[in-house]
């Protein structure tokens, strides 16, 4: 039986909730859409918006931070491209700045030495779950004028020193991808504590368009009146899968608790494994962990991967340093830039983790890698 590195559990009251909103009035852009914005809201700490994945969100994000040509946009390496891709898009020029060596988060001693003028976005990741620093980034960040994202797509359900994930950065997003914490199949969220950021994204999501007569800038056309005052996309996540993450938020906190039972167990069971790093928790982080990233060194990464996977362990690895995608190096970006993300990436292995991993099961993954690195 293959085991993946994550996957989503679906649940019969997840069904039931999908099931009732098919059969509704209302496929997309209906009630189940306030509803569940009102319930990722609970758990981030801040007012939130939907859109059709993570990668949306980020759009979505810079867009409403107003990135734009000319900008310059601090992110780290260790994570999907679409971190740096979707502010690229917007115009921005990227700069990687390293990460931390025990968290594999950015780096904020890293970010004020790149930060400039022109920094109008800041873009941490939390790696695995695990928050960045994000009281040293927002520091910095006010320091030049710019405003720090929080890719949270591993994190929502985390906390740092007691503050949930959603009031952590200006604007967060967040990923609901079957891996992660809790799915729609595709979908995602940004929220954010500032009003005015958040209604530049619902109405980014929105193709750019403004009903709100007080917004409007010639008003009293009539009821069917709208203005697009600005580019936008149709991000926008139906009902349908509305349902189904609203059904999967009351099933979080189980979520949390099994995640966290399985990353003790691992911490436990791998402790004395020779050869083997595991992940750290930094004091007064309470993390939701999407991944279980080990570090496995003396080289043996490669050979380790290929043989979890020929006994049908899917080991999986986060991430391919952003920057070594052709992409990047087409515009001039070269390897060696971030040596702390790029010995991460040589040495990492996402094990499996997810809801219905059962102790056997986790238990053959403990046993495949002592019986390759000999312990
Ligand atoms: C850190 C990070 N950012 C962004 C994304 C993009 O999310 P999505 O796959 O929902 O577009 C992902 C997930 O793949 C991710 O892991």
């Amino acid at each position: 039986m293959m085991l993946p590195y994550g996957r989503q559990s679906i649940d019969q009251s997840d069904v039931e909730s999908v099931v009732a909103a098919l059969t509704s009035d209302w496929l997309t852009t209906g009630p189940r859409v306030a509803d569940f914005e009102a319930d990722i809201a609970a758990v981030a700490g801040a007012p939130a918006v939907t859109v059709t994945n993570g990668t949306a969100a980020l759009h979505t994000a810079y867009a409403a931070a107003g990135v734009r040509a000319g900008d310059q946009v601090v992110t780290t390496p260790m994570t999907f491209v679409a971190t740096a891709s979707t502010a690229m898009m917007l115009g921005a020029e990227v700069i990687f700045a390293d990460v931390e060596d025990d968290t594999a988060n950015i780096d904020p001693a890293a970010v004020e030495s790149l930060v400039t003028e022109r920094t109008r976005a800041i873009g941490a990741v939390d790696y695995a779950g695990h928050p960045a620093e994000y009281d040293a980034l927002r520091k910095i960040a006010e320091r030049v004028g710019a405003v720090v994202v929080g890719d949270a797509a591993h994190a929502i359900g985390s906390t740092y020193h007691g503050r949930p994930v959603g009031t952590l950065a200006d604007l967060t997003t967040f990923s609901f991808f079957p891996t992660k914490n809790l799915t729609t199949a595709e979908g995602g969220a940004v929220a954010s504590t500032r009003p005015d950021l958040l209604e530049r994204a619902r109405t980014f999501r929105n193709i750019g368009m403004v009903r709100d007569p007080g917004r409007l800038r010639h008003p009293d056309q009539g009821g069917w009146f709208y203005e697009v005052q600005g580019f936008g996309l149709n991000y926008r996540l139906p009902d349908v899968l509305c349902a189904l993450g609203s059904s999967q938020l009351r099933r979080l906190a189980a979520f949390k608790a099994r995640r966290q039972q399985l990353t003790a167990r691992y911490d436990e069971l791998l402790a004395d494994v020779p050869g083997l790093r595991l992940p750290i928790q930094r004091e007064g982080v309470d993390p939701m962990r999407h991944l279980y990233p080990v570090r496995v060194l003396g080289g043996r990464r490669h050979e380790v991967y290929d043989r979890l996977r020929e006994a049908g362990i899917l080991v999986q690895v986060n991430y391919i340093p952003v920057y070594w995608h052709p992409l990047f190096e087409d515009l001039g970006y070269q390897r060696g830039m971030c040596p702390v993300a790029e010995r991460f990436y040589a040495e990492e292995l996402s094990l499996p983790l997810f809801y219905d991993l059962t102790d056997a099961g986790q238990d053959r993954v403990v046993e495949a890698v002592r019986a390759i690195l000999g312990s």
